[in-house]
């Protein structure tokens, strides 16, 4: 049986890790043995602080470099006695950045095909919180923040320098690792794994995702629309029933809009979550009402009749006057979303959208017709647990 090398290329930060954990686990779904061989988990075990610093990866300090080749070595030995004892496909993660160094794969794994996956993220906002969070990790430890900011930001660079896109390499796949979409490919015809990798790596994968609503406002109660309005003291008990009943399940990453109510309503999830990731997205902002923003329903009826009557035609296509409708809004959910999933990567997420947020939220999970998504019910005293992977999908409302 023709077995696989899958090895993983990108600068740092660009969400290698993340799908290589996704490509084993979705082969180990399929029965198929599958083993990640990472080089910063060796590199860390065996070198200790001295990798940690920038100047290990410049490509002139012939100390580091001989290392990092020693230990890219070691790896590739360890991934061929693998499949050799009966594993499938061996995932090599690491940067793999430059086009020698793919060479050097292609040569000595030459039992088995190599096919190359390159992640590529080009959103600056993910790079940036991407590489922050890497400063958080024990290998940074002893750094203060902006030390160890600076520390990786010069070992990106370094890694810049000797950066080759994929072209050359006999079989490649190349993806942008925040949408789930194969930008180019040179296909590994005939390997019986490479659909199998292929689906796996355009398949949209939550762990586990909460979606919550704010709880209610003084606007709600008023059947106003849009603002910033705080929550009302039911609000703020619906906050704290939240909190609650997420107590004991994991959260790591809290995304909110930019609005107050938002904030609030995350507010006593964080505070039970000391070390939670949080981030304030304006793509999960409300459907923007343009001139109609802060108004009461009962005066948009009376003063502007053409705005009532335009959303019942055609509530998902009816854009308010110099503001938004369900078919714009849409697409910057959608924007917020794939932050939000890259982000997050496998750990646990919360989201604390709004009712026109959140309809479009789920039916990005759900399909349903455009026409019925502004009509979805949207409770404040009900969350959705969300757990989408190739082979188990789950959706639940849950009251609390
Ligand atoms: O009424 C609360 C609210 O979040 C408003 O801010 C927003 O305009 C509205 O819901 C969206 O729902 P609909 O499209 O049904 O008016």
């Amino acid at each position: 049986m023709q077995k696989l090398y899958v090895a993983m290329v990108g600068l740092p930060a660009r969400g290698k890790s993340t799908l290589a954990r996704r490509i084993r686990d979705g082969l180990l779904a399929e029965g198929i043995q599958a083993r990640i061989f990472n080089n910063g988990d060796m590199r860390r075990a065996m070198m200790g602080a001295e990798s940690t610093e920038p100047d290990f990866y410049n490509p002139d300090n012939s100390f580091g470099r001989e290392a990092r080749e020693l230990i890219a070595r070691r790896n590739m030995q360890q991934a061929r006695t693998w499949l050799a004892e009966g594993g499938e496909v061996a995932i090599l993660d690491a940067t793999n950045a430059s086009r020698a160094r793919r060479a050097l794969i292609e040569k000595t794994l030459n039992d088995y095909p190599v096919l190359f996956v390159e992640c590529v993220n080009e959103d600056p906002l993910l790079l940036n919180a991407c590489i922050r969070r890497k400063t958080t990790l024990p290998e940074y430890a002893a750094y203060s923040e902006e030390e160890a900011l600076q520390s990786f930001l010069k070992r990106i660079d370094y890694y810049q320098t000797i950066y080759d896109p994929l072209g050359e390499e006999k079989f490649w796949l190349c993806v942008d690792s925040t949408a789930n979409r194969i930008l180019d490919e040179r296909a590994c015809e005939g390997s019986p794994y490479y659909p199998a990798i292929r689906e796996i790596l355009v398949s949209v994968w939550v762990h586990s995702l909460y979606l919550a609503r704010h709880g209610q406002t003084e606007f709600n109660v008023q059947g106003r629309i849009g603002g910033d309005p705080p929550l009302t003291a039911k609000g703020r008990a619906q906050a704290e029933a939240l909190a609650r009943h997420l107590r004991g399940r994991e959260v790591e990453w809290v995304f909110t809009s930019t609005r107050l109510r938002s904030h609030e309503t995350a507010a006593p999830v964080l505070a039970e979550r000391p070390g939670a990731h949080v981030m304030a997205l304006k793509e999960f902002d409300e459907i923007w009402a343009g001139d109609c923003e802060g108004m009461l329903y009962t005066e948009i009826r009376e003063r502007m009749p053409e705005v009532t009557a335009g959303r019942n035609a055609d509530k998902f296509g009816y854009a308010y006057p110099n503001g938004e409708s369900y078919a714009i809004l849409r697409e910057r959910v959608q924007r917020g979303l794939r932050r939000a999933l890259f982000l997050a990567g496998d750990s646990p997420l919360l989201i604390v959208g709004h009712q026109a947020i959140n309809r479009v939220l789920i039916t990005l999970f759900l399909r349903q017709r455009s026409e019925d998504v502004p009509y979805i019910y949207i409770p404040q005293n009900q969350y959705y647990h969300i757990s989408l992977t190739p082979r188990r999908k789950v959706f639940e409302r849950i009251p609390y």
